[in-house]
């Protein structure tokens, strides 16, 4: 029934031809709605920032390792390291599966449904921490909680993507990554003001404080609208129609809305022509088809997505979130390492605006050359700083300078530019999935990287101190080549040229591509590409 009044409509729509009329003007409402969903950013910095106060604060040690704090000594008052690595891990562990299996749900329930089941998944998770006095039913909540960040760090990039007006998509995506960094940031000093309280408060309020974020965004998104391609993709063409007027604030019968539609509804038949789909294994394994040769194929924009959030965590600036106190700590002349870290943290803040600009601008594939090599030269001079004049004042003030510009270069172009990739390069019937594997990659390499970094740093094992930039200089230089090599422009067009752009361009010759016929006219919903090719040429 849905499907024939789908095809019913189907004949109705207006095929664009002209290329560049492929989407509705943008409305301040479509910015509002963006604005609001990059909320979802918030839970991602605070719930990966929050622990690592937590584990240091003197009430919650005496709580969770039942210590006496009159009778043990100060040495022993501390956080057991397998205990340390287990509750931090754990998130990621959560996140990992949560985000997999957050694809699956968004194509079957929605996007807006399945961020919204994250949200009462995370509270139920962070109702057991808070609750927690034990080590056991600390883990058991962070790894509930972690699946519904998973759902909502994988779907938001998802939803974000596919509702906001491509001249913006960029920026708006930024903003998500601009509440990442609000959320570590609001982390560090919610646990610095609580840190020496004498009771459970401590560490409860950071904790329960998450509950907030999962309540705003949970209820705001009830008010907001389903993506028009979720619809497309049911073949619910009334409803995609109908939320399409809703984003955009044009009648739904609209020439802008019809043309915008007919384009989307066009290049999900391109794509189902191209690849055909099967039952549910045979859906997933379509995430994996095609040539390795052919950068548009399936398999190669899986590993495009997965590999560059793999490289983003690479450039070890969780390094610097996630150990930077105890770093500080290690150089030795700092009074006040914890408040370095802070700082580290609101440089991360600040700079990211700037992303916002540029990437509409500058674009995705010259900030992220750039950006890597940005962050080679500081890590080169943090790490050569380290190792030839270390225990010096003025050099460790050089070294923490570098690190701030360094973080800096990462807040303006990989921080935004991995998750503003992500959420573009897949095509609509993997693409939910596509993004949930690239989430889930970043959660991967997020947990590995927390649980090896203490291993090589720390003076009782590896003890590589400073030297480790050497590590994370020679990974960002990697980064460069990444991107220069397998990175396309992006910018400016919508989701559905980005599709035609992977298939006749390359990396390189990317941001030069032009479109020069639409899906719709392409598919016959109109035999319209010499009239298209007309426009063009007058253009
Ligand atoms: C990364 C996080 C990181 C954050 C820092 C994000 O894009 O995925 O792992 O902690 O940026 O701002």
């Amino acid at each position: 029934m849905a499907e024939e009044k789908g095809h019913e409509r189907k004949q109705s729509l207006q095929a664009p031809t002209d290329t560049t009329r492929v989407e509705a003007p943008v409305t301040v409402k479509a910015y509002l709605m963006c604005a609001f969903a990059a909320f979802g950013g918030i839970f991602f910095g605070f719930d990966s920032g929050y622990i690592n106060g937590v584990m240091a604060m003197p009430y919650f040690i005496q709580e969770f390792e039942h210590l006496d704090p009159d009778t043990t000594p100060k040495d022993k008052f501390v956080f057991a390291s397998w205990k340390k690595s287990l509750v931090t891990s754990i998130l990621s562990a959560g996140t990992f599966f949560g985000s997999l299996i957050a694809g699956d749900l968004a194509d079957y329930f929605g996007r807006r449904t399945t961020i919204v089941a994250g949200c009462v998944v995370f509270i139920g998770g962070v109702v057991l921490q808070t609750a927690s006095t034990e080590v056991g039913m600390l883990v058991a909540g962070r790894l509930i909680a972690g699946f519904g960040v998973g759902f909502v760090s994988a779907i938001i990039i998802l939803y974000m993507s596919e509702i906001a007006p491509r001249k913006v998509r960029g920026a708006i995506v930024s903003g998500y990554q601009f509440c990442i960094t609000i959320g570590l940031m609001l982390a560090s000093c919610v646990d610095y003001a609580t840190q020496d309280r004498d009771d459970s408060g401590s560490y409860r309020i950071p904790i329960a404080l998450q509950m907030l974020w999962a309540l705003i965004l949970g209820g705001g998104l009830l008010l907001l609208p389903e993506s028009p391609r979720y619809f497309v993709k049911k073949g619910e063409l009334d409803k995609a129609a109908h939320v399409l007027s809703r984003v955009r604030g044009q009648p739904k019968d609209s020439e802008l809305i019809q043309q915008e539609l007919a384009e989307i509804v066009a290049n999900h038949e391109y794509e189902m022509q191209v690849i055909p789909q099967g039952g549910y294994f045979d859906s997933w394994l379509n995430c994996f088809r095609g040539s390795l040769f052919k950068a548009n194929s399936n398999v190669r924009r899986v590993i495009l997505g997965t590999s560059l959030q793999m490289m983003q965590q690479w450039t070890g600036v969780n390094f610097v979130f996630y150990f930077g106190t105890t770093f500080f700590q290690q150089l030795g002349t700092i009074d006040d390492p914890f408040l370095i870290s802070m700082i580290t943290t609101i440089v991360n803040v600040l700079s990211t605006p700037f992303s916002f600009y540029a990437m509409e601008k500058i674009g995705r594939r010259p900030l992220l050359i750039w950006g890597a090599l940005g962050m080679v030269i500081c890590q080169f001079i943090v790490a050569i700083v380290g190792v030839t004049d270390g225990q010096d004042k003025k050099a460790v003030s050089a070294m923490i300078s570098f690190i701030c510009i360094y973080i800096f270069f990462f807040a303006t172009t990989w921080g935004p530019g991995a998750w503003v990739v992500v959420g573009e390069i897949y095509p609509l019937p993997i693409r939910a999935r596509g993004v949930a594997l690239s989430t889930a990659s970043n959660w991967l390499w997020n947990c590995v990287i927390a649980i090896i970094t203490p291993y090589m740093v720390d003076g009782d094992k590896g003890n590589l101190g400073a030297r480790v930039f050497f590590i994370w200089g020679s990974l960002c230089a990697l980064c460069f080549f990444y991107a220069y090599f397998l990175v396309f422009e992006t910018k400016g067009l919508t989701l559905e040229q980005v599709d035609k752009m992977m298939e006749e361009s390359t990396p390189a010759k990317s941001s030069k591509w032009k479109p020069s016929t639409t899906f719709a006219a392409q598919m016959g919903l109109a035999d319209a590409k010499e009239s298209a090719e007309e426009v063009e040429h007058v253009a």
